[in-house]
C-alpha cells in the first residue's frame, strides 16, 4: 500500500540543499568510455602513489586468512607499528577510516550546531563539507592570493568565542605550500583546536608532529592513501592529545577499519626503504615536472613541497585544456574558483607518466 508522505518535509532542510558530489569515474569505466587501456590512462588527478603500494602490503593482503572475522576496533597492531614508526605513544594515536573519517569524528566531537570552523581557503574540500554537514558555520578566511601563504591576521580577526576548530592542510591541497611554524604557534596561542592535516608532509620532509608535545589543542592527522599508495583501503591515522582521544575512543564505530586496511597498512610501515625510495622518486620527479612545466608559454606553475603542482593558465582555458587532454588519456584536476580561477593541479606521476603528460600538453597548449 502506498502511503502519502512528503519525506523532504521530514528532512533536515541544511542538507536537501547541499550541492552533490560528483564521483570521480572509475578507472575501467573511463577505459571503455575513451577506448583507451587501462594500463595507458595516465591518472594524474588524485595525487596517488603512481607506484602502488609496497609489494610487503599486497603479500600481506594475500596470506591474511581473517577476512570472515570483523575487525580489531582498537587496531593494535597498526598502532604498534605506527608507535614505532613515528615515535608517538600508540595511546595517543588514533586509526580512521581514512583520514576523513577522522576529520568527521572531530567535529562530530566539538561542534554544536551555530559554532564555527575556520577554512584557510582554497584548500582541501573536506573541512568545509564537513562543517556544514554538522550545521557548523564555516567561516572561510583567504590565504594571499598569488602565495598562497595563511593571511594570520585575517584568521585571528575571524576567531571569536564559537570558534572550534582551524584546520590548516600543510603542505596545502591543491596549492601545494608550506605553512609556517610561526602562523602554526599563533593559531595554537589562540587555545582552539588546531588540526594539521598532514597528509602530504612526507613530501615536504617536514612535519608538525612534534608540537603535540607542547600543545594540548593540537591533532596532527595523516594518511596511508598518498605515499603508502592505500587510498583503495581508506586507512589514516592522528596524533591526539589524551583529553581528545578518550572521547573519540566512544563515537568512533567500533569496526572503523578493515581487516584488509588494518594489514595491508601494517606491513607497509615494516618496509620504510620501500617509502623513503618512493619518496626521492616522487620529489626528483616533481622537480623536474616543475621545470619542464616553467617552460611551456602560458602556464605558471607553483613551487611546491608536495606530490602535486598547482599551475596558473595565462594562455587559453584550463577546463577545455583538462577536456582535451581527458580525450587522450590523461587525467588532471582542473578548478575555476575563486582564488583558483583558470587553473589545474597535476599530481606527480612516473617518469614515463611525466613524458606522456608533457607530450601531449605541449600539443593541446599549441592549438589553443
Ligand atoms: C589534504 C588532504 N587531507 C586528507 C585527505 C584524505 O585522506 P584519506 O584518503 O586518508 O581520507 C586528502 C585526500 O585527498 C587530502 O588531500
Amino acid at each position: 500500500m502506498r502511503v502519502a508522505t512528503d519525506l523532504d518535509k521530514m528532512m533536515r532542510p541544511d542538507l536537501l540543499e547541499l550541492d552533490e558530489y560528483t564521483p570521480i569515474e572509475p578507472l575501467e569505466k573511463l577505459s571503455e568510455r575513451l577506448g583507451i587501456p587501462v594500463e595507458r590512462i595516465v591518472k594524474l588527478d588524485a595525487n596517488e602513489n603512481p607506484y602502488g603500494c609496497d609489494p610487503a602490503a599486497l603479500q600481506a593482503l594475500a596470506t591474511n586468512r581473517v577476512y570472515h572475522i570483523y575487525p580489531d576496533p582498537t587496531c593494535l597492531f597498526l598502532r604498534e607499528a605506527l608507535e614505532k614508526f613515528t615515535g608517538f605513544d600508540r595511546e595517543r594515536i588514533l586509526v580512521g577510516s581514512g583520514s576523513d573519517e577522522l576529520l568527521e569524528l572531530l567535529i562530530r566531537l566539538f561542534i554544536t550546531p551555530g559554532d564555527n570552523i575556520i577554512d584557510l581557503v582554497p584548500t582541501f574540500g573536506m573541512y568545509s563539507f564537513l562543517g556544514k554537514l554538522y550545521q557548523a558555520e564555516v567561516r572561510s578566511v583567504a590565504r594571499d592570493p598569488q602565495t598562497y601563504a595563511v593571511d594570520l591576521d585575517a584568521t585571528l580577526q575571524a576567531i571569536d568565542e564559537r570558534t572550534k576548530i582551524i584546520f590548516v592542510c600543510t603542505p596545502n591541497n591543491p596549492t601545494g605550500n608550506q605553512c609556517s611554524e610561526e602562523t602554526i604557534r599563533a593559531l595554537l596561542a589562540t587555545g582552539k583546536l588546531v588540526v594539521v592535516d598532514e597528509a602530504y608532509h612526507d613530501f615536504a620532509g617536514t612535519s608538525y608532529g612534534s608540537l603535540t608535545n607542547e600543545y594540548e589543542n593540537l591533532v596532527v592527522l595523516r594518511t596511508f592513501s598518498k605515499l603508502s599508495g592505500l587510498a583503495g583501503l581508506r586507512v589514516g591515522y592522528g596524533i591526539f592529545p589524551p583529553a581528545i582521544i578518550k572521547h573519540l575512543w566512544k563515537i568512533k564505530q567500533p569496526y572503523n577499519v578493515t581487516v584488509a586496511g588494518q594489514a595491508a597498512a601494517t606491513a607497509s610501515l615494516k618496509d620504510p626503504a620501500w617509502l623513503q625510495e618512493k619518496v626521492g622518486l616522487i620529489v626528483a620527479e616533481r622537480e623536474k615536472l616543475f621545470n619542464l612545466l616553467q617552460e611551456l608559454d602560458g602556464i605558471e606553475p607553483l613551487p611546491s613541497s608536495s606530490n602535486f603542482i598547482f599551475c596558473r593558465v595565462h594562455r587559453g582555458n584550463a577546463r577545455l585544456i583538462k577536456e582535451t587532454l581527458e580525450t587522450r588519456g590523461v587525467f588532471i584536476r582542473y578548478f575555476n574558483k575563486p582564488l583558483l580561477q583558470n587553473s589545474f593541479r597535476i599530481s606527480v606521476g612516473t617518469p614515463e607518466q611525466t613524458a606522456i603528460l608533457m607530450e601531449n600538453l605541449r600539443e593541446v597548449l599549441a592549438a589553443v
